[in-house]
C-alpha cells in the first residue's frame, strides 16, 4: 500500500491512507506527510487504535514532545500525554474537563493551541480511545481565509499590531475564565505574552489572522475600546471565513489520529453537542515549538 493523500474537499483537512502509525516512519514518508500537513493544515489518521506509548511514539515524530500547562490531566505513565476526556477519574460527568476546548457557541471557542507560550507548539496531536454516538466534533477553520477576507482598511488598522494572549485571566472570554480554576495559582498569575495580531505561516509564508476569540485579551499599545472593536472584527471574519463549506468539521471514530496546525493559519474548537450520559475520551499530545512570525504586507 502506498501513501495517500485525500484532501477533506473543506477549506482545511486530509485523511492520510496507507500507512500504518504504530511502526516508525521512514523519513521519506515523513516527509510527505510534512509537505501535506502544511498544505492541509489537519491530516487524520483513521481505524488505528494505539496504546498511549505508540501515540506518543508517533507524535513525537513530529516534534518534541511538551508537557502541557494543565497537570491535573496528565496521563499517570504518560505525562507527554494530557486526557481530553469528560469524565472524572470516578466515572462521572465532569463539566470542567468536558469543556476544555470546545464550546456551545462556535464564534466563541476559535482559539490556536498554547498561544499564552512565548513560543508556541507546532502542532498538536490527538487519538480518541472513546467516542459518544453523536455530536462532539472537532472544527477547523482557515485563518489564512479569514485574512483573505479583511477588507484593505482593516488590514491598514491592524498592520504591525501585536496582540495579547492569557491563559488564566481572560475578562472577554467566560468559557476561558472557567477552564482557568483547574490551573494552579502560580500559572493562574502568569503575565500575559504578545504574539503578531496578522502573522505569517513559517513555511508557506501565508498571511493569516493569529487574534483569536478564546484567548486574546487585548491589542497592545491601543485603548481599549479600540482594542475591543479590532477585536471583534476580527472575530466577524474568522466566523465568516468557518462557514458552512469552508469549515471542516471532524466527526470521531475510535481509533482516530489528528494532527493539527498551530503555527498560524488554522482555528480550532469543539463542539459541546453531545450526550451528557455518554463518554468521550481522548489523548493528547503538545508537539514541538514555532515562534509566531509577524506579516508585513
Ligand atoms: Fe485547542
Amino acid at each position: 500500500m502506498s501513501l495517500e493523500i485525500n484532501p477533506s474537499g473543506f477549506d482545511v483537512g486530509a485523511e492520510v491512507r496507507g500507512i500504518d502509525i504504530a511502526k516508525p516512519l521512514s523519513p521519506e514518508i515523513l516527509m510527505e506527510l510534512e509537505a501535506a500537513f502544511v498544505a492541509h493544515q489537519v491530516l487524520l489518521f483513521r481505524d488505528q487504535p494505539l496504546t498511549p506509548q505508540a501515540f506518543a511514539a508517533f507524535s513525537a515524530q513530529f516534534g518534541h514532545l511538551q508537557r502541557h500547562i494543565q497537570k491535573a490531566f496528565w496521563h499517570p505513565n504518560v505525562p507527554e500525554i494530557v486526557y481530553n476526556r469528560n469524565v472524572d477519574e470516578s466515572g462521572k460527568f465532569d463539566e470542567m474537563a468536558a469543556r476544555r476546548g470546545v464550546t456551545d457557541n462556535l464564534r466563541e471557542g476559535w482559539h490556536s493551541d498554547t498561544t499564552y507560550d512565548e513560543v508556541p507548539a507546532k502542532a498538536t496531536s490527538v487519538h480518541a480511545m472513546e467516542v459518544p454516538s453523536h455530536g462532539g466534533a472537532t472544527c477547523f477553520a482557515s485563518a489564512h481565509r479569514a485574512y483573505d477576507l479583511l477588507p484593505d482598511s482593516v488590514r491598514r488598522r491592524v498592520s504591525g499590531l501585536r496582540v495579547e494572549f492569557a491563559l488564566g485571566s481572560n475578562p472577554r472570554n467566560a468559557q476561558a475564565q472557567f477552564l482557568s480554576q483547574k490551573l494552579t495559582q502560580e500559572d493562574q498569575s502568569r503575565p500575559t505574552v504578545s504574539h503578531p495580531v496578522i502573522c505569517r505561516h513559517p513555511i508557506s509564508h501565508r498571511p493569516a489572522i493569529y487574534a483569536s476569540p478564546l484567548l486574546s485579551v487585548r491589542i497592545s499599545g491601543i485603548d481599549e475600546a479600540e482594542s475591543d472593536d479590532l477585536l471583534e472584527t476580527l472575530y466577524d471574519y474568522i466566523h465568516a471565513a468557518s462557514a458552512d463549506g469552508y469549515r471542516w468539521d471532524h466527526h470521531w471514530r475510535v481509533g482516530d489520529t489528528v494532527i493539527w496546525e498551530n503555527r498560524g493559519g488554522l482555528m480550532h474548537t469543539g463542539r459541546l453537542d453531545y450526550p451528557r450520559d455518554e463518554r468521550r475520551i481522548m489523548i493528547r499530545c503538545t508537539i514541538g515549538s514555532s515562534p509566531i512570525e509577524p506579516y508585513s504586507a
